[in-house]
């Protein structure tokens, strides 16, 4: 193995630390106490799981969490007045509505029904439009965790040629548009990309975000090139038991690129530690204090 391993969950105590030393600080000067609010429809057991790990963390990082659970048959009415009283709650600066909600629910809809403001996940079309037109904004944890990463190999990102693969609006998009805010050369390639392996292989930085298990092998790799891998997929393994795996070949490409990032251990940890950095950021802004560069 040759590739430098970007250890994620290093990074993310270390940005934790920051947040929860900064959130005491806003207790200690403001008394202000940054809060959470979590919202669950239905009990899909991974989600079930993301949603109290985002829950016990805000709590470890000195902040208010409260966790809304409904029913998988709950209606759309029933969803948005839940995000309509925590918009008006002054305890909640930060809400985060757990996708994917159930097919009777629009989730553009609700997505859009929170307050700006108040939206940590950085999915409302405001901070969506923000974030592309260069205004600051609520951006999306796991590409914001994604730059971080990359950031620990290249200082800066400039004129670098970055491929993304995957065009989700929780993931691909915001993380070309953090790119390109970053003056990266950028690439986003979807399931209609024509000879995927070609483009890939000119990249000094790839993103793999689709959802497909290992999908991104050696032969796509340029040598020593850095390689953030954002899948997560439950594969099958021994004895009737499942394992995590990422969208790349880890042990194959760890063999050529320069840098790797490993699942579980990598993007995961970051999401969650830029999760209670929103959260941090969301109650300064909403209290009219500076939001903290950390
Ligand atoms: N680590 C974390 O914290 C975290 C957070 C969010 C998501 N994830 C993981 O990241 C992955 C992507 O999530 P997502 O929500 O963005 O998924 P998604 O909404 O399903 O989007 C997948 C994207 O991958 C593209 N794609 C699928 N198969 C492809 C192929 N064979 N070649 C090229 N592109 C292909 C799709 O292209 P089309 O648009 O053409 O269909 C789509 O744009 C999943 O494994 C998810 O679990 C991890």
């Amino acid at each position: 193995m040759t590739a430098r391993i970007i250890s994620g969950k290093a990074l993310a105590d270390e940005l934790f630390a920051k947040v929860a030393a900064e959130a005491g600080r806003l207790a200690r000067d403001h008394g202000l106490e940054p809060g959470l609010a979590v919202v669950l429809v239905g009990n899909n057991p991974a989600s079930e799981i993301y949603v109290s790990s985002k829950s016990n963390k805000a709590v470890a990082a000195g902040m208010r969490s409260s966790m809304h659970k409904l029913p998988a048959t709950a209606s759309q009415d029933e969803l948005l007045g839940i995000v309509r009283q925590l918009n008006d709650d002054r305890s909640v600066h930060g809400i985060l509505v757990q996708l994917p909600l159930p097919p009777q629910i629009d989730t553009h809809q609700v997505i859009a029904a929170i307050a700006p403001a108040k939206d940590v996940d950085g999915f409302h079309p405001v901070n969506a439009g923000r974030l592309t037109t260069g205004l600051p904004a609520l951006v999306p944890c796991t590409p914001l965790g994604c730059i971080r990463l990359a950031k620990t190999v290249h200082s800066s990102l400039a004129g670098l040629d970055a491929v993304v693969i995957g065009r989700s609006n929780i993931v691909g998009k915001p993380l070309a548009q953090l790119l390109l805010a970053e003056n990266a050369t950028v690439t986003i390639a979807h399931s209609r990309t024509r000879d995927l392996p070609a483009v890939t292989r000119r990249a000094d930085l790839v993103f793999a975000a689709t959802g497909r298990p290992q999908m991104v092998k050696r032969d796509w790799v340029k040598p020593g090139a850095t390689i953030i891998d954002v899948g997560i997929n439950r594969v099958a393994a021994a004895a009737g038991r499942q394992h995590i795996v990422g969208d790349v070949a880890f042990a194959e490409v760890a063999e050529v690129a320069g840098a790797l990032t490993p699942v579980p251990g990598g993007v995961g940890p970051m999401t969650i530690a830029c999760l209670m950095l929103n959260t941090l950021r969301a109650a300064c802004g909403i209290a009219g204090l500076p939001v903290p560069d950390l």
